[in-house]
């Protein structure tokens, strides 16, 4: 910010040391101008018009009493000459002196109201330009977030049309690889080729299975209940992959957390893919901490999730899950592609890159919110925030 601005931005509010500098500078301006009156021959002279820039500045700079007291000051600076000027036999009248310093007010005071009247318009200007271009950037991020739904919901329908196509052909390729397996054994090498060919088919079958759950919308048994025991159910299946890991588990889950109405199978899908996700990106070992609580929600609270839909509101109750890893994070120019389909960075065959873009998909249909970020002190923090029952969140 440059002089110019910085001195717009705080004209009107000098304080402490600027303000004190501002006052020694007028008064010594009145002062000077008031010796300048004298030696040019008294008030009745030209020059004492400059005295009207000293006292404007000040009205500008401290309103109406700024203004009031810089005419008073320079009332008080040429009047004591009076007398020196009737000694000198120079022709001053009282009433001049009086008529100017009352002109003096009568600017100061003018002056000062317009100056506070500028400000107000000033900061009222300044506040609507501040939320006009908040609501800029909100209305930018709804953009991106509608872009991003549409492609998505198109790649969804896409996605639900091939795995049904795809369902059925697999069926029967599995029903005969399971066929063969049983009239062939005998042959090691054909059962080799046999128990590849069912991995393979399960795979497909798996990822299939993912694009149906993908697609299938709006299937919800929502039920009101606790997150804790879906949290700990969902730990338990993992438990496994944690101890393979070697991932330390660190949970802590507040008993007080009201009931959200939830589908328990599918927020624990949720859970297993978030927390499959942290051990992933924790090779040699980490540490998870799971935590819940109530949560009051602030505007801060709200404004750290980017949902295109936005079904909290500051001051509702919620439960807020928090799922921190110690892992490698996420490089800056994927997060936001982390919802896409298919979007992975795992090798072939370790991920399908649907994890995420379900999970979200739940989470909506809850009316919840996701948001996954870096950490500063490294790895991942993913936050869910749900509705509580008795929330006043519309
Ligand atoms: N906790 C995390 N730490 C680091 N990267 C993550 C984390 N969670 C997600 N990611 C990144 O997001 C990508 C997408 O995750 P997502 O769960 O959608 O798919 P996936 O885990 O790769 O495959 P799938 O879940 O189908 O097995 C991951 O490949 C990974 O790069
Ligand atoms: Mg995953």
């Amino acid at each position: 910010m440059n002089v110019i601005d910085s001195f717009v931005e705080n004209w009107g509010n000098l304080r402490g040391g600027a303000a004190a500098i501002a006052i020694i500078a007028i008064a010594a301006f009145i002062a000077s101008l008031g010796l300048l009156v004298h030696w040019t021959g008294g008030t009745a002279f030209a020059w004492l018009h400059l005295m009207y820039l000293p006292i404007v500045l000040s009205a500008a700079l401290f309103r109406i009493p700024g203004g009031i007291a810089a005419a008073l000051a320079a009332g008080l600076v040429i009047g004591p000459f009076m007398p020196l000027y009737v000694l000198e036999e120079i022709p001053q009248q009282t009433s001049n002196w009086m008529i100017r310093t009352g002109l003096f007010l009568l600017i100061g005071t003018f002056t000062g109201i317009i100056f506070t009247w500028l400000t107000a318009q000033f900061d009222s200007l300044k506040k609507a330009h501040e939320e006009l271009s908040q609501s800029h950037i909100e209305l930018r991020s709804a953009q991106m977030e509608l872009i991003q739904a549409a492609k998505l919901e198109s790649i969804g329908r896409l996605a639900a049309g091939v795995a049904h196509e795809v369902k059925n052909p697999l069926a029967i390729i599995q029903l005969g690889v399971n066929f063969l397996d049983t009239t062939l054994s005998c042959d090691q090498d054909l059962k080799e080729v046999l128990d590849e060919m069912d991995r393979a088919v399960k795979r497909a079958d798996y990822i299939v299975k993912g694009l149906v759950d993908f697609s299938r919308s709006d299937e919800l048994e929502l039920k009101t209940q606790n997150l804790n025991p879906i949290i700990e159910n969902a730990l338990n299946l993992v438990g496994h992959e944690l101890r393979k890991g070697q991932v330390t588990l660190e949970t802590r889950l507040d008993t007080f957390i009201s009931p959200v109405a939830a589908d328990r199978n599918k927020i624990q899908q949720v859970f297993i893919n978030l927390f499959m996700n942290a051990v992933q990106a924790m090779e040699g070992g980490g540490k998870l901490t799971v935590t819940t609580a109530q949560k009051e929600l602030s505007r801060n609270d709200i404004a750290l999730f980017s949902a295109m839909k936005q079904p909290f509101s500051v001051g509702s109750s919620a439960v807020m899950v928090e799922i921190t890893d110690t892992g490698h994070g996420i490089p800056e120019n994927k997060l936001d592609k982390l919802f896409d389909p298919f979007f992975t960075t795992k090798p072939v065959g370790k991920g399908t890159g649907l994890g995420l873009s379900i999970s979200r998909k739940i989470i909506e249909l809850h009316d919840a919110m996701i948001d996954i970020r870096n950490r500063e002190e490294g790895g991942v923090v993913v936050k869910l925030l749900f509705k509580t029952n008795q929330g006043s969140a519309s």
